[in-house]
Formats: structure tokens, C-alpha cells, sequence
């Protein structure tokens, strides 16, 4: 497995691999990664085959990350990281540094960004405002220089996968998404690097997002017919309000493609949530099926 830093030569070796007919199947990440990063690496290898190439991306991305977020102190450990990714039968690491990815050309400074303007208008695009035109452009500008068949996001951030998706969509990239579910912990938290910020009684009180998810779950199997939306949220709320470091950012209740926000509660409907544990952001989310 080696480990490449440069845009330039990420994008030859791509070239070269594509030109000798191997697929190129691709994992980005920000890094400090967990067994939920390294499930998309094993299905990465399951899509492109023992004779295809995984490629893992190891890039702490600037632009989605707002002035007052946590950028400076988020966890990094690119030893570890290259351990883990060999382990899963990584390939090949591209970890470039942010004068590799957003260099000035000439006296001109970085200057194209890719925007989605529908899917990323609710929820996390809401709550952190240039978040999704960050993800989206550098996501394109690693697809152009990794050049991969398949690539591989989790379920954990539905709305970016949903994003990402779409934008491939719109703006014909020859790549196939997949969307692999969400890796928890065995008591029910969602895997996330983040977690490692938590207290042990934080650690204890984030297991009110799974919790919350498995109530709403078990209050649609109890009302088949529908729950009115805000009956539903004052619960959850009232739920969370029980823990002591907990301050909910938003719970959503809507449709899994559009996004919108859904008219009653049933099954078929997804549920999302972005929560402060003491000053960690944890998000969580699923299907109320
Ligand atoms: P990061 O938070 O490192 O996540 C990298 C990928 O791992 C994402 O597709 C994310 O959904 C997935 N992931 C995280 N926790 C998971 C879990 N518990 N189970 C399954 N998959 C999980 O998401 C990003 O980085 C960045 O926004 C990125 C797409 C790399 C662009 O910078």
C-alpha cells in the first residue's frame, strides 16, 4: 500500500490504472477513521473485485467547515489511518495537502466551487450554511483526480450521500454511488469520529440518538395510520430534555428522496437528527420502517 500526496501524481497513476481496464473503487474520508470507514473500504474491494484498485482519500476538506467549527482540532492521526486502511486491503492512500487541493493559479486565488441548491437547502445545509458546497466541490474535485468506477459513502450522512448522488447525476459523472448503512456501536451509537471528543457521562447520554430513533420506530409500528409530526417531535424532544448535555440543533421527519419535510409520520418515512452532547455535534439518522 503507498501512500500519494500530490494531486499530479494521484491523477497519472489513475490514468494509468484506467488505461490498463482496472476498476478504481473509492472510499474519501477526513481521516481518524473508525469501522464504519473502514465497511466502505470492504465494499469498495467487493465492488471493483480482487483485480481492482481501492483508493481511500485522507483529506481534512477546509472548505465545509465554517470559521466557528471545529477544522483546527479535528482528530488526526495519519499513522494510524495507514495501518487500518492496509489492514482492509487498501490500495493506494491519497492524502494531499491544502495547497495541493485548493492552490492559487498564477495571482489568482482558488476560485470554482460546485453547488447542489436543492437537497442541501434543509437540515445540515440549513444548520451549517456553506457545509454542502464544500463537500460537493472538493467530492468532484477528488472524483477528477482519483478518477474511480465505483465510490462508496455511508448511510450515516444521508443527507451528503443524497447530495453526492445527485450531483453525479446532474453533472454526469461516469461513476456509480453506493450508499453502505451506517456501522454502530454495539450498545446503538452511530460510529463517528467525533466520539472520541465525549466524556464517559456524554458518552452515555449520546445513546439518546439511537434511542430516539428506535421510539419513533416503535410509535410507528403502534400507529400504522400516521402520527401527526409535531405530537411526535415534542416527544422526542421531551425524551432528549432528560439528558442533561444534551441540546437538540433539529429532529426532521421526510420524504427519503426529496428531502422535504414529510406531512404525518409512517412508515416509509426517514427521521434525522443533529444533536450537541456538551459541545460535540453528533448526527444520526434512518428509515422509520
Ligand atoms: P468522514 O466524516 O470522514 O466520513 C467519510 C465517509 O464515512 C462518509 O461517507 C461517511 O458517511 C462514512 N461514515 C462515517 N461514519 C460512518 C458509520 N458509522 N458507518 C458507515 N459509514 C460511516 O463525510 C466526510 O468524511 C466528508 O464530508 C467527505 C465526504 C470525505 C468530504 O470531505
Amino acid at each position: 500500500m503507498r501512500t500519494v500526496t500530490s494531486t499530479s501524481a494521484m491523477q497519472k497513476l489513475a490514468l494509468g490504472w484506467k488505461r490498463a481496464g482496472r476498476r478504481i473503487g473509492f472510499v474519501p474520508t477526513m481521516g481518524y477513521l473508525h469501522a464504519g470507514h473502514i465497511s466502505l473500504v470492504e465494499k469498495a474491494r467487493q465492488k471493483v473485485g480482487p483485480d481492482g484498485i481501492v483508493v481511500v482519500s485522507i483529506y481534512v476538506n477546509p472548505t465545509q467547515f465554517s470559521p466557528q467549527e471545529d477544522l483546527a482540532k479535528y482528530p488526526r492521526d495519519l499513522a494510524r489511518d495507514q495501518k487500518l486502511c492496509r489492514a482492509a486491503g487498501t490500495d493506494l492512500i491519497f492524502a494531499p495537502a491544502n495547497d495541493q487541493m485548493y492552490p492559487p493559479v498564477g495571482r489568482v486565488p482558488y476560485s470554482t466551487y460546485v453547488a447542489e441548491e436543492f437537497l442541501s437547502q434543509v437540515m445540515e445545509g440549513k444548520a451549517r450554511p456553506v457545509h454542502f458546497r464544500g463537500v460537493t466541490t472538493v467530492v468532484a474535485k477528488l472524483f477528477n483526480i482519483v478518477l474511480p468506477d465505483v465510490a462508496v459513502f455511508g448511510a450515516k450522512d444521508y443527507q451528503q450521500a443524497a447530495i453526492i448522488t445527485k450531483m453525479v447525476r446532474d453533472l454526469n459523472f461516469p461513476i456509480q454511488i453506493i450508499v453502505a448503512p451506517t456501522l454502530r456501536e454495539p450498545d446503538g451509537l452511530a460510529m463517528s469520529s467525533r466520539n472520541k471528543y465525549l466524556s464517559p457521562s456524554e458518552r452515555s447520554q449520546a445513546l439518546s440518538l439511537s434511542q430516539a430513533l428506535q421510539q419513533a420506530r416503535a410509535a410507528v409500528l403502534k400507529s400504522p395510520a400516521g402520527i401527526p409530526v409535531e405530537r411526535l417531535r415534542k416527544h422526542l424532544l421531551a425524551d432528549f430534555a432528560r439528558h442533561p448535555a444534551a441540546r437538540v440543533d433539529y429532529i426532521e421527519f421526510f420524504d427519503p428522496e426529496t428531502l422535504q419535510p414529510a406531512r404525518s409520520i409512517r412508515k416509509g418515512v426517514h427521521m434525522a437528527m443533529a444533536v450537541y452532547i456538551g459541545k460535540t455535534r453528533l448526527i444520526d439518522n434512518g428509515t422509520l420502517a
